[in-house]
């Protein structure tokens, strides 16, 4: 142990944590690190999420396109009318979406049964269509019970695109 060093570590020691300029540095700093992270990750999950619906009005978009070459993309505007329009091809019990959804999404709906169902509007509700897999699920039986039929690619765009708007 050469000299110089035994007096710079006899220097910090008796310097101590505290007034060490470095570690309080590091102190002050430990909130503001944790709160950027914290930001970070909330930005990293919002983007995720925002993916997720990203890629199923992708999804819809490309097969829209495939079954009409003249599809000029979706319309929150035919998604609402479509979310109130009354259907005769279904179930008597359930012609519209809003038999079980609420007519405004950002309040809850009721199945026939009483059943609670949660807003489907993004802004109240940020976990919806996050799951593809779910919302193919619930198109596909939702669909068939008011229209008789599924859901087009395009009539599922609308939709979402309006729900997304809300
Ligand atoms: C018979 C009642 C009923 C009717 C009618 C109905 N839904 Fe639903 N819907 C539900 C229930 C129950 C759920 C699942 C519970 C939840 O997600 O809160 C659901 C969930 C969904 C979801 C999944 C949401 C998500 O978070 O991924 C979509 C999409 C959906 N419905 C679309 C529609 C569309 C479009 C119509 C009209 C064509 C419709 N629903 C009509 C009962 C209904």
């Amino acid at each position: 142990m050469n000299e110089r060093f035994s007096k710079r570590s006899a220097t910090a020691r008796q310097s101590g944590a505290m007034s060490n300029p470095n570690s309080e540095e590091a102190i002050m700093n430990a909130p503001k690190s944790r709160l950027l992270l914290a930001v970070a990750l909330a930005l990293a999950s919002v983007t995720v999420v925002a993916a997720a619906r990203d890629d199923l009005l992708t999804g819809y978009a490309t097969t829209a396109k495939k079954a009409d070459p003249a599809f000029a993309g979706f319309s929150a505007t035919r998604g609402e009318a479509f979310h109130r329009k009354s259907f005769a091809g279904g179930k008597a019990a359930t012609p519209a979406c809003t038999s079980c959804h609420s007519t405004d999404p950002r309040t809850a709906g009721r199945t026939p049964t009483g059943k609670a169902i949660d807003p489907l509007a993004v802004s109240v509700n940020p976990g919806r269509y996050t799951d593809p897999a779910k919302v193919d699920k619930w198109f596909k039986r939702n669909c068939n019970e008011v229209l008789g039929r599924e859901c087009t690619p395009q009539e599922k765009g609308d939709w979402l695109s309006f729900m997304l708007s809300q």
